[in-house]
C-alpha cells in the first residue's frame, strides 16, 4: 500500500497539470488513494463514486498501480465527457432505474426448438476455439495479432454461416483504435427491426493494464471463453437452419480491456440511430467454476432485473444447473455499454466475484489454469441457445 502511494505521489505535479479526461473511481479505489483526494482534485462525490480529472499518462499509471499494488482490476472509468461521468452519479442501487421497464418479459416456450439442439453442445468445440484465440502472441487493441484475432473470428464466423442469404458478418471499424470488433448478423424473419445482441470482448491484455502490444496474452479465460461459447451456440443454431423471427446479432467486440471502448462505440452507434435492441447477452469469462454451489451468476450491477429473471428462469428449464447472484461493483465488462445507453443487458459470470480467476491479465490466462477443459463454458453455451432462441421467436 505504501508503494501505490508513494508511486502517485511522485507524479502529481503531472496529474494536475494537463486535464484530459473525466474518469469516475469506485470508493474502495478511493479509500485506498485516501491521502491523495486533495491533491488529486475530487470534482465530485456521491454514490459510491467519485470525479477526478486525468491525463492519458496519469490515466497509465493509475491502471498500473491499481492492478500492480492492490490486485485488483478496474474500479475506475473514463467518460468521453464531463456529462457522460455525471451520469456515474445517477443513483443506480442494482439498476432498480430506467433501465427496468425496456425488457418486455418473454414467455418460455420453444422447447421443442431448444431441446434438441442444448444437446448438441459439445465442450470439445468451444475448448479447440479457446485454445486457437488463445494461439496469438495477444489480441491487444494496438498490436497486429489483434487485428490478426479478429480477422480469424470473422472467417470462423463467416464459415459458419456459409451460403444463407440472410445472414452477414462484417467488420465495425473504430475510428480511434486499429483493432476492429466483428459483427454477424441474421436478419429477422418477422420483426428484423428488433435486435437481439450476444456478445462479448474478443480482445486480451497483460502484464498489468496497458500491458501494451508486447506482452504474452493468451486470455483463454478472460475472453476467449466467452466468443467461443457463443460461437458453439451460433453453430448449433446455423447447422439446425435456425431463422430468428427476430434479429440476432454476435458481436466480438474490440479494447474491452482499456476501457470497454469498442462496446461503447456501438452501443452508443446503436442508440443514435435509434435501434430498437430487445436484450442484450454479455459473455465475459464462462471458463472456470469458482464457485461451489453456483454455476451460472448473474451479476446485478449495470444490468437490467427482469432480464436477469427471465435469464434465471431459462436456466431453470434448459440448463438444469444451481445459479445466483454476485456485484462487479463498477462497469466490469462491455454490458455496462449498452446499459448506460439505455438498453437492457445481463452478463451472467462464471463464479461470484469473490472466487474470480486470477490468472486473468497475466500470461498465465490459459485452460490449464482454468480447469483443463471446457465442461463449465458449455452450460452457458446451452444457456445462449436458450436466451437466441426463445428471445428471437
Ligand atoms: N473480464 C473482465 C471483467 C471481470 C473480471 C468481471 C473479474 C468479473 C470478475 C474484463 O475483461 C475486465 O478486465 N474489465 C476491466 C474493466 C474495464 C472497464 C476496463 C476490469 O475489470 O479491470
Ligand atoms: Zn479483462
Amino acid at each position: 500500500m505504501k508503494k501505490l502511494v508513494l508511486s502517485l505521489l511522485i507524479t502529481l505535479p503531472a496529474f494536475a497539470a494537463s486535464p484530459k479526461h473525466w474518469v469516475t473511481v469506485d470508493s474502495q479505489i478511493l479509500g485506498k488513494l485516501a491521502p491523495m483526494q486533495k491533491a488529486l482534485m475530487v470534482e465530485k462525490e456521491g454514490n459510491g463514486v467519485s470525479l477526478i480529472q486525468l491525463s492519458d499518462e496519469e490515466i497509465d499509471k493509475l491502471s498500473s498501480a491499481i492492478h500492480n499494488e492492490l490486485h485488483r482490476c478496474g474500479g475506475f472509468i473514463s467518460h468521453d465527457s464531463e456529462a457522460e461521468a455525471l451520469l456515474a452519479f445517477v443513483p443506480r442501487g442494482d439498476m432498480h432505474f430506467a433501465m427496468k421497464g425496456v425488457f418486455s418479459d418473454h414467455d418460455i416456450d420453444q422447447q421443442e426448438l431448444v431441446e434438441p439442439m442444448v444437446k448438441q453442445v459439445s465442450a470439445k468445440n468451444i475448448e479447440k476455439q479457446i485454445r486457437e484465440m488463445s494461439n496469438f502472441h495477444n489480441r491487444y487493441y494496438t498490436a497486429d495479432t489483434g487485428s490478426d484475432s479478429q480477422n480469424f473470428v470473422m472467417k470462423t464466423w463467416k464459415s459458419l454461416s456459409n451460403s444463407r442469404s440472410d445472414i452477414k458478418v462484417d467488420l465495425f471499424k473504430h475510428s480511434k483504435f486499429p483493432q476492429p470488433s466483428v459483427v454477424m448478423t441474421i436478419e429477422g424473419s418477422d420483426y428484423p427491426n428488433e435486435i437481439i445482441i450476444m456478445g462479448g470482448h474478443a480482445d486480451s491484455i497483460a502484464g498489468g493494464w496497458f500491458g501494451g502490444p508486447k506482452s504474452r496474452a493468451p486470455g483463454a479465460d478472460d475472453n476467449a471463453s466467452g466468443i467461443s461459447t457463443l460461437t458453439e451456440a451460433m453453430r448449433i443454431a446455423l447447422a439446425n437452419n435456425f431463422k430468428p423471427k427476430r434479429t440476432i446479432m454476435f458481436m466480438a467486440y474490440a479494447a474491452e480491456e482499456v476501457g470497454l471502448l469498442g462496446s461503447k462505440d456501438i452501443a452508443s452507434t446503436f442508440k443514435s440511430q435509434g435501434k430498437n435492441v430487445v436484450g442484450v447477452l454479455q459473455y465475459d469469462m464462462t471458463l472456470r467454476k469458482g464457485t461451489a454451489n453456483k454455476d451460472i451468476v448473474m451479476m446485478t450491477d449495470y444490468t437490467n432485473t427482469a432480464q436477469n429473471e427471465f435469464i434465471g428462469r431459462l436456466i431453470d428449464e434448459y440448463v438444469k444447473v444451481p445459479w445466483g447472484y454476485s456485484k462487479c461493483g463498477y462497469g466490469c465488462s462491455d454490458h455496462a455499454s449498452w446499459t448506460n445507453n439505455g438498453f437492457p443487458a445481463s452478463i451472467p459470470f462464471e463464479s461470484t466475484m469473490e472466487d474470480i480467476n486470477h490468472a486473468i491479465h497475466t500470461d498465465k490466462d490459459t485452460i490449464e489454469t482454468a480447469g483443463g477443459n471446457a465442461d463449465h463454458a458449455a452450460k452457458f453455451a446451452k444457456l445462449a441457445i436458450a436466451y437466441m432462441v426463445e428471445l428471437a421467436n
